[in-house]
Parts: C-alpha cells; structure tokens; sequence
C-alpha cells in the first residue's frame, strides 16, 4: 500500500517515518512551500493532478487550517480515499459531507489521531456520567499547546466537550473566550494556552468546595498522532476492499476503534 502526503511539515515528516516502519510506502510528498517536498505545487488547484499522478492507495492532508477546506474540496475528487488531520474546519462538516456524497469519495477525519486519546474520551465520559449526579460539582477543560498551533481552542478540546456534554445536562453551552462576568451555570469552559514546544496537554477538571479532580492527557510527542493517521489510513483501504464501508461517507475514530 503506498499512501501521498499532502502537506510535508512536522506532522508530514513524522507520517512518513510511521509509514515506512510499517511498510506502508510513501507515493509522494505534496507541499506548497516545502522546499524538500517531493512534489511542489503552486496551489491546492493543483493537488487533484499530484495525487492521481502519484497512483497513491490513500491521501493524508495535514496542512493549515486556512488551506484544509480547500484542499478537501479538491481531494474527494480524486476518487482516492482521504484521510484529513488538519483541525479548525469542523464548522463545515454538514457541507464536506454533501461534498463527499456527491463525489462518492470517502473521507476519514480526527481532530486527534492519538488513540490514547480516543480512549481518554470515554474516561471522560465516564467520569461525566458520575459527577452529573452531584450537584455541588463544577466542571471546565484547558488545553495547551506549542506556539505554532494556528486554531484556539483545540479541535481535541471542543471533542472532549462534546464528550462530557452528552452525558451533562446541566452544561448546554461551550464558552471559549475569557470571561467577563460571572460564567453562569450551563456554561462549559473551554481555556486554551499557548507557548514554547507544547505538544498538546488536555486537563478536564471536576471541581467542588471540598476538593478537585482533574483528568490530564499529556502527549510526549507528534509520534502517537502519525502512528493513528497511517493506521487510518491502511483501515480505510483495507475496509473498502473487502467492502465492510462504502464510498460516499465520512469515517472518524469511533468506527475505526
Ligand atoms: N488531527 C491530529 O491528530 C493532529 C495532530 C497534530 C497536528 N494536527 C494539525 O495538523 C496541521 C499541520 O500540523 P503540522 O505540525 O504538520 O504543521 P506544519 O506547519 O509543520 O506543516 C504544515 C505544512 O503544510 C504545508 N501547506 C500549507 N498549505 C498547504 C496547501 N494548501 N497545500 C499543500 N501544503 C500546504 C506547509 O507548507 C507546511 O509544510 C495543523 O492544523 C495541526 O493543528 C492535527
């Protein structure tokens, strides 16, 4: 199975090493900038050309969040499975899945690969289902990550907040900005700090006058990210061919888990 790489920065990089450890190989690596790229393209117009050129089994597209709803609406043309790690673009998700039904593509997304990280949504689910039964416990989630992250609050974040909200009815909203008065009952705080080479830490918070009980996720490195996507990708491929998914739909994590 050979997989293209569109998008050859940190997570490119990383990709590719996961990949060939896993005798996945690398068809091209696709970039705008990138001046050790395989394949330099001038815009994401040019990407539907690059893909099919490099007869690749899956697409991996880990760009900026600027460029990623560009990028997919040039991809689910290809006819190649594409597997999306690009955050801040889930406001669109109705429109990406008209887009991949009138395609008949098949598009995978995550705003996070690790599946530590998967798993640690359903201990916080968990814990949701227990705190909600008590009154006197508040609950909030912060996140951090390095400077170079362009979207605020974490894609992963606003995914443990929806977690925790499915099983806590008293919280019906996400407030991500900082607050100016007193946040009010049915307000979920999601607080987002950036700085230095963070590679992303996600602490949920359960919070009573008597004490506090904090959940944390900490990731060591962009690695269990790559492993996540590589093995997105070989699932997807390996799926569609002995036919237990279709084209014309989206996958996430919870179908590959
Ligand atoms: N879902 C996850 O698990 C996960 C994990 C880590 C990072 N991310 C996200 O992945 C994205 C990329 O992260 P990174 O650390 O590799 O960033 P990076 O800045 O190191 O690399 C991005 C690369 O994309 C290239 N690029 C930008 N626009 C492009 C376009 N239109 N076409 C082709 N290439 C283009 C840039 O030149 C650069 O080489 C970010 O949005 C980040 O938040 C997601």
């Amino acid at each position: 199975m050979n997989i293209a790489l569109v998008g050859y920065g940190k997570m490119g990089h990383m990709i590719e090493v996961e990949a060939v450890k896993r005798g996945v190989g690398i068809a091209s690596t696709i970039d705008l900038y990138a001046q050790d790229a395989s394949c330099r393209i001038k815009s994401s117009d040019d990407l539907a050309g690059a893909v099919i050129a490099s007869k690749a089994d899956a697409v991996i597209e880990f760009t900026h969040p600027d460029a990623v709803l560009k990028n997919i609406e040039v991809l689910v043309t290809t006819g190649v499975p594409v597997i999306v790690g690009t955050t801040g673009w889930l406001k669109h998700l109705d429109y990406v899945n008209t887009l991949v039904k009138k395609n008949n593509s098949c598009l995978f997304y995550a705003a996070n690969y690790s599946i530590g990280v998967n798993l640690f949504y359903k201990i916080v689910k968990e814990a949701g289902i227990l705190f909600s039964q008590y009154d006197e416990y508040d609950t909030a989630i912060w996140e951090a990550h390095h400077t170079q992250k362009a979207d605020s609050p974490s894609g992963t974040a606003l995914d443990i907040a929806k977690h925790l909200m499915s099983v806590c009815p008293k919280k019906t909203e996400i407030v991500t900005d900082a607050f100016h008065e007193a946040p009010k009952a049915h307000e979920l705080h999601v607080s987002s700090t950036r700085f230095g080479s963070e590679p992303g830490t996600h602490t949920v918070f359960f919070d009573s006058k008597a004490d506090t009980i904090e959940l944390t996720h900490r990731a060591r490195s962009r690695e269990g990210f790559a492993v996540g996507a590589v093995r997105a990708a070989q699932w997807m491929v390996e799926q569609l061919t002995s036919q237990n998914i279709s084209m014309g739909n989206l996958y996430t994590m919870e179908n590959m888990l």
